[in-house]
């Protein structure tokens, strides 16, 4: 048996940083990434056999706990058959028709194999029906690894952006604008001043990747109005929030239909699956219909579909969201308790299976104020509920996930877990 850092060192000799996604590296936190060996239902077990409650669910896809039996098997058929052909499918013309039927904003949609190509095709395919540059987007807000998107925000409310990564020629981001999530006045600002130029409006309906924030009200009414008004495309993101929110993601939630969608986590089911889907002009414009290039050796790969439709079903059963959202509201709702009893500075939030938790007073509503939280506190957090077998993600910049699987027993034990947690914190 090999131990988690003995792992990690080796790991590190051979894949830079250890890791082949980067908030893995526990960067953030300090200490040992765990290495998983397997999972089950709300547990993860790592390469020592220490098991964890785990609320970080994949980073989303895991709605169902892991290994769900019914999509194992799902896969386990598929598999059976051949692991990808390069041509089309029956079960991918069928996963395009539940997400269709489910969603009512989309007319059509295009599978791809992850929430980047997702984002990335939603964006081009915007700018090849506008025959505009600009896209706007909010600052905090992630939306997969692509040039044009790895900004942040210029110095001033409308300068364009710089690139948040090396690599990316200033140029491929001078195009985009990144505002101030929240904030309708700096999208009319934008809007006011480049409306005829701007293609888009790229916005994580709620937003998971700067913790947990929610759209203020009237917001997203207010960039549909917007795009409409100047011709522009309203992209919601539901990489994150799409069945992970409620049965039709934020859009469901709220009745407002963006032009396009993207999807990608539930709806592959712990396969690599995403989505881009909209209104049928738009999409008339990808190839080989129009002169939207796009195209993918594995797109619709019929394991990860499989694996996808087996999770459509099973978390459209009735109830199911309800239950989901009860549970989260239990883990969320006693860890302020308990928090508020040791007299720790917390808030949390919760929205579906999502949650947010805030080393502050008040639950956040831009990225300036998630940054303001204490983020040292958040490590001592993190740390101790490892000790005690409760795997948190490992930033203080990311949403939770629980799953259908953390009944009252998981999330008790989670909270007895934070409640001498959250005392030692206090000594
Ligand atoms: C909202 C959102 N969009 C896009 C992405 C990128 O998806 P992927 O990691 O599948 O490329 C993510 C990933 O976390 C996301 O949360």
């Amino acid at each position: 048996m090999s131990s988690n850092a003995e792992l990690f060192d080796r790991a590190c000799r051979s894949i830079p940083g250890g890791v082949n996604s980067p908030v893995r590296a526990f960067r953030s936190v300090g200490g040992t990434p765990r290495f998983i060996k397997r999972a089950q239902g709300p547990y993860v077990w790592d390469e020592e056999d220490t098991r964890y409650i785990d609320y970080v669910g994949s980073w989303g896809p895991a709605i169902l706990g892991h290994a769900h039996p019914e999509v194992v098997e799902a896969v386990r058929a598929a598999a059976l058959d051949g692991l990808s052909f390069g041509a089309p499918t029956r079960a991918e013309v069928e996963l395009a028709e539940v997400l269709i039927q489910r969603l009512p904003s989309l007319d059509q949609l295009r599978l791809v194999s992850s929430g980047t190509e997702a984002t990335m095709t939603a964006i081009r395919l915007a700018r090849g029906a506008t025959g505009r540059a600009k896209i706007v987007k909010f600052e905090g807000c992630y939306h997969g690894h692509s040039d044009s998107l790895l900004v942040k925000a210029g110095s001033g409310l409308l300068t364009f952006g710089n690139p948040s990564s090396a690599g990316v020629p200033p140029e491929f981001v001078s195009h985009t604008l990144t505002l101030e999530y929240n904030s309708l006045a700096a999208v009319q600002a934008a809007f006011a001043e480049h409306g005829a130029d701007i293609a888009c409006v790229i916005v994580e309906p709620v937003a998971g990747n700067m913790n947990l924030i929610k759209p203020a009200p009237g917001f997203l009414e207010g960039l549909r109005e917007l795009c409409t008004r100047h011709g522009a495309v309203l992209i919601f993101d539901e990489v994150m929030t799409g069945f992970r929110v409620g049965p039709q993601g934020v859009q469901g939630l709220t009745g407002i239909k963006p032009d396009l969608t993207t999807l990608a986590k539930v709806i592959g089911g712990g396969m690599p699956v995403g989505a881009v889907g909209g209104r049928a002009d738009l999409m008339a414009h990808l190839a080989p219909l129009g002169g939207v290039y796009q195209a993918g050796t594995l797109s619709g790969n019929p394991v990860a579909v499989a694996a996808g439709l087996a999770t459509l079903r099973l978390i459209g059963q009735p109830g199911f969201y309800e239950r989901l959202a009860a549970q989260t509201l239990r883990l969320t709702d006693g860890l302020r308790q308990r928090a508020q009893a040791a007299g720790i500075p917390f808030a949390a939030d919760a929205i579906g299976g999502m949650f947010g938790l805030y080393f502050r007073d008040s639950v956040p509503t831009s990225f300036a104020e998630v940054s303001d939280g204490d983020v040292d506190a958040f490590k001592r957090f993190f740390h101790a509920m490892l000790e005690r077998g409760v795997h948190f993600a490992p930033s203080a910049y990311e949403a939770g996930f629980v799953s259908a699987t953390h009944d009252d027993a998981v999330i008790d034990a989670t909270l007895d877990a934070a409640e001498a947690v959250f005392a030692g914190m206090k000594a």
